[in-house]
């Protein structure tokens, strides 16, 4: 299924696999091998970092019980399909790093970085993953254990891609790649203008 095509064009030369990735939103309920799972860790932990100090840190549920304690504190609006998925991550990161004398400025930069490379992986390994910022982050703290010296980013949800039809109707006229701005909205030369 190349779902992108005629919907998402590179102008330039580009691996086709940054057009291929996209995040849709209903899964089927299928299991995702653990050593498949742990690929794209692997490629999270190869992402470039300031000083090399790897800030990103995931917390996985792949187990039902965990993902319930995940489902209780993302808004209903996401629940509504990403209860399906068979996994849900947690993308945190360590803000302080004393090698750099306390706060580590490059945290939130570096952890982006590592979750781009595993969601390219998973594209790879014909899974998809769906990035959410809604959800309560206090909540998610506090069930999750998570330390205040830790930022929590986002919960991507991954599983393999199911049809459509899972979906409501308002969500199923979503369920559809994006397109970008061009190279011209984004790149100034020289110095800044846009
Ligand atoms: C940090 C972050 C937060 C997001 N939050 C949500 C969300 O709460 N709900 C949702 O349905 N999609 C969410 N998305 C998905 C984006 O809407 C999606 O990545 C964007 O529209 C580009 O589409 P594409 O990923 O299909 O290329 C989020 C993505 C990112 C990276």
């Amino acid at each position: 299924m190349n779902e992108v095509e005629g919907i998402r064009e590179s102008k330039y030369d580009i691996d086709p696999i940054y057009l291929k990735r996209w995040s849709p939103r209903s899964f089927q309920e299928k299991d995702i091998p653990k050593d498949v799972l742990n690929s794209l860790f692997e490629a999270a932990r190869w992402a470039p970092s300031a000083g090399n100090a790897q800030p990103w840190r995931f917390v996985l549920a792949n187990k039902k019980s965990d993902r319930d304690k995940f489902l209780s504190y993302i808004n209903d609006g996401n629940v509504a399909w990403c209860r399906h998925a068979p996994v849900l991550v947690a993308v945190l990161s360590k803000k302080e790093e004393e090698r750099f004398g306390g706060f580590n400025q490059s945290h939130a930069f570096d952890t982006g970085a590592a979750w781009g490379y595993l969601a390219l992986e998973a594209t790879r390994k014909g899974l998809i993953t769906h990035a959410m910022g809604g959800f309560n982050k206090e909540k998610a703290r506090e069930i999750l254990s998570i330390p205040e010296e830790y930022a929590i980013h986002a919960i991507v949800a991954i599983g393999y891609q199911g049809g459509k039809e899972n979906l409501s109707e308002k969500l199923q006229s979503r369920e559809k790649p994006s397109d970008r701005k061009l190279i011209d909205e984004l790149v100034s030369e020289g110095s800044f203008s846009k």
